[in-house]
């Protein structure tokens, strides 16, 4: 199946209108060109600088958003809204807390009126597959950072689309908890099949959990570089002290620290490290 195109972006653009309060517009260019397409079942994941429209193009592809350019396919479907085959994660905290997890992972079921001991027998089965059996009754704020992860990630399953969009679902977690988080993820990933489009500013991230890592520049913004992640699969979290990995992200870093430079405003004179 891996042959399969899902997703397709093609010459994708996002240039932002902001108007000040005296009425003037000026434009922000964030996405001058992005061009990619997607197989089924591939973890694909982009990399770029603070700033750079990674957020802006989930969007996009979400159908939140339109672009100012381009065109975004779902197997031959233009997409010009939301749409039953993509699911979102989002980058801050998203769970309901005056839900509980069930209900969390319930939602999307319930606004599409499925009855609820359907809803509730699929979603028993998802909260099992993210390990938070057992929890099934808990609030949020009874959970742990990485647990609420989970119910984001649960809920985002429970409606089965074919892709999974994830907006730097694990930037609030810490660097350990972030590792089995995304071993997990990993898991997950294999076991349902899933065509994930990761979002993350962590070059370890991106290799770890990628077969595929897109480098976007500084904005305006295009695909600077593609890096294919050679790193035989299953991975864990020992996967980090293979040499390999440690070749790949040198060689990310190297190209993104350019542009993150350009991000922050660095000249080559001022870096001294
Ligand atoms: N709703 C908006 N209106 C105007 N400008 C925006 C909006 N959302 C994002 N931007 C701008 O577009 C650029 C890209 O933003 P974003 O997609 O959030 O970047 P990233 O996720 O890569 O950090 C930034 O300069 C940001 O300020
Ligand atoms: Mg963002």
């Amino acid at each position: 199946m891996k042959d399969k195109t899902c997703l397709s972006l093609w010459q994708v653009a996002m240039t932002y209108n902001l108007r000040a309060p005296d009425g003037t517009v000026t434009d922000l260019e964030a996405i001058r060109e992005v061009t990619h397409e997607l197989r089924m079942g591939e973890f694909v994941t982009i990399i770029g600088p603070s700033g750079c429209g990674k957020s802006t193009l989930l969007e996009v592809i979400a159908g939140l958003r339109k672009a100012s350019g381009g065109e975004v396919y779902i197997w031959d479907q233009r997409i010009t809204g939301p749409h039953p085959s993509i699911g979102m994660v989002f980058q801050e905290e998203s769970t309901f807390p005056w839900r509980t997890v069930m209900e969390n992972v319930e939602f999307g079921l319930e606004v599409r009126g499925v009855p609820k001991k359907e809803r509730q027998k699929t979603c028993q089965r998802i909260i099992e597959i993210v390990g938070l059996h057992g929890f099934e009754n808990s609030h949020p704020n009874a959970l742990s950072g990485g647990m609420k992860q989970r119910v984001a990630i649960a809920r985002a399953l429970a409606t089965d689309p074919e892709i999974m969009l994830m907006d730097e679902p694990f930037g609030a977690l810490d660097q350990q908890t972030r590792l089995f988080i995304g071993q997990e993820l990993l898991r997950i990933w294999e076991e349902t099949g899933k065509t994930i489009l990761f979002v993350t500013h962590d070059i370890n991230e991106a290799v770890y959990l990628s077969d595929r890592v897109l480098v976007m520049s500084h904005r305006p913004s295009v695909v600077k570089a593609v890096v294919e992640v050679d790193i035989p699969r299953p991975r864990d979290t020992s996967t980090i002290t293979l040499e390999r990995f440690h070749e790949l992200t040198s060689a990310l870093w190297e190209t993104l620290r350019v542009e993150s430079e350009k991000a922050l405003g660095i000249t080559k004179t001022e870096v001294h490290i």
